[in-house]
């Protein structure tokens, strides 16, 4: 592997959302502004959408890296649940032992937790659920449910919901309508910006703390830009790609055919004469163009 090669101590550009390799773009940090202000001002439901591979669940794990103690933190992961797993996952991570398997005695459990455990010692509950396009309607009911859990003065239990942008369509159905209106704090985060994305590479590249200097050529920055639209987990596996082809060349500057190897290579290198095919039938630039970043990522399951 390159890791060797270029001396880094750590691979620049996994593809796990590691809090430690965080660059605060722009955008990442006026969603981390909302989502801070929000939990701190004791807001009941907050909304965080975004594409694939836009840095969702990088931002949860920073928002909880930052709010600190004072805050006890559920996070659900997976969201195909049905609705005794869900309050039982809650429960779990609040460090309870689910004392009985009805609906009512998990809410209760947990009721009971939040009010004396929790607002009684001026303490706060975020729960947070990632990947939350793909509740059932059964759970997002619960999540309604839960969200009604307060005290006169203010919610027991605050809740983050991420998603997809299938989410914010999603929460528009007539059924969820009630839920919908009780989100107060609503950010939709964006890919990168273009001047953003050699500091983004360069970032990583430093936090993999590499023994040499790496460049990457304006030109290289600049086709991945164009290939990634600016969204870190593809501009990551691009680097990474673009890196390997760096060392099988025994090179630590990027230069852009480095790059186009690394496209390829992630496109598949065979289907190099379908897209041939396709581009002799005029059709192909079109439909590159207005799907490239979609295509990515169902191609790649991102
Ligand atoms: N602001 C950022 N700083 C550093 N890496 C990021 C950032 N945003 C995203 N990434 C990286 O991009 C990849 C995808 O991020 P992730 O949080 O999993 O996206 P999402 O949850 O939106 O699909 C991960 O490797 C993550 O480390
Ligand atoms: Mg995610």
């Amino acid at each position: 592997m390159y890791k060797d090669f270029f001396g880094f101590k750590q691979p620049p550009f996994p593809i796990t959302p590691n809090p430690n390799f965080f660059y605060l773009s722009s955008e990442h940090l006026e969603a981390l502004d909302h989502l801070i202000y929000g939990i701190n001002n004791g807001e009941g439901f907050l909304l965080l959408v975004g594409g694939i591979g836009t840095g969702k669940t990088t931002i949860s794990r920073v928002l909880l890296e930052k709010l600190g103690d004072n805050l006890k933190t559920s996070l659900i992961l997976n969201p195909f649940i049905n609705e005794l797993e869900f309050l039982q996952t809650i429960l779990w991570d609040f460090g309870l032992i689910p004392e009985d398997n009805s609906k009512k005695s998990l809410l209760d459990q947990l009721n009971d937790f939040l009010l004396h455990d929790v607002a009684a010692k001026g303490k706060r509950a975020l729960l947070i659920i990632d990947e939350a396009q793909n509740l059932g309607l059964d759970i997002l009911e619960q999540v309604r449910i839960l969200s009604n859990l307060e005290t006169n003065k203010e919610k027991l239990l605050q809740i983050l919901l991420i998603g997809q942008e299938e989410l914010y369509f999603k929460l528009q159905l007539p059924e969820l309508r009630q839920l919908n209106q009780r989100i107060s704090v609503r950010y939709y985060l964006k890919p990168l910006k273009k001047k953003e994305v050699a500091e983004y590479i360069y970032h990583r590249i430093n936090k993999g703390e590499p023994a040499v200097e790496i460049k990457f050529s304006k030109k290289a920055i600049k086709r991945i830009y164009k290939f990634s639209g600016g969204i870190p987990r593809v501009i990551n596996m691009l680097c990474d790609r673009a890196l390997l082809a760096a060392f099988v060349q025994e090179k630590t500057s990027i230069s852009p055919v480095m790059v186009k190897k690394a496209e390829k290579s992630l496109r598949g290198e065979n289907f190099d004469e379908l897209d041939k095919e396709q581009e002799k039938r005029g059709l192909f630039k079109k439909i590159f163009k207005r799907k490239k970043a979609r295509e990515m990522k169902n191609e790649f399951n991102l």
